[in-house]
């Protein structure tokens, strides 16, 4: 009875993320990158809180039977993003960002982020931020990162 019931709850979950996917994925998974497999989902910005810092998550899924490297990441509205891991309580720079054949590299809150510094403006919820993803293989992809509010949460859409 216990297990039909996780198995119910499971499927609801994965529902939810089909919708939420259909709703509002389609602008920010583009699909200029057929070439070598990689596609962009689940993107957006916390409004932040901190005039000169914002974090940003997606993820970045590899169809293709080669894997790829994110090598760097722009956006005209820092002047340096990065990608930081969330070690304990403090965030370093991650060095290498693998994105394996047939797998995914997953940005998300409380692990790795993309850290947006020297923040030319500061961006408010229902803005669009478009950030620059530049691989080891496959060519630049441009994502518009929707600002949420500050305490958004994908899990629950709120
Ligand atoms: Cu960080």
């Amino acid at each position: 009875m216990r297990r039909v019931r996780q198995i119910a709850v499971a499927t609801a979950t994965v529902l939810t993320g089909a919708l939420a996917l259909t709703a509002c994925g389609s602008s920010d998974s583009g699909d200029s990158s057929a070439d070598a497999g990689l596609s962009v989902g689940s993107a957006y910005m916390p409004q932040p809180v901190s005039d000169s810092m914002a974090a940003g998550f997606l993820v970045i899924t590899n169809k293709g039977a080669a894997g790829d490297v994110l090598t760097h990441v722009t956006s005209d509205i820092a002047g340096d993003v990065t990608v930081h891991k969330t070690v304990g309580q403090t965030m370093e720079e991650a060095e290498r960002l693998d994105i394996p054949a047939h797998g995914e590299l997953v940005l998300q809150s409380g692990g790795d982020h993309l850290m947006f510094e020297q923040l030319k403006r500061k961006p408010r919820e229902g803005d669009k931020v478009a950030v620059q993803l530049h691989f080891a293989k496959t060519s630049p992809i441009t994502v518009e990162m929707p600002v949420k509010s500050a305490t958004y949460n994908p899990k629950t859409g709120h």
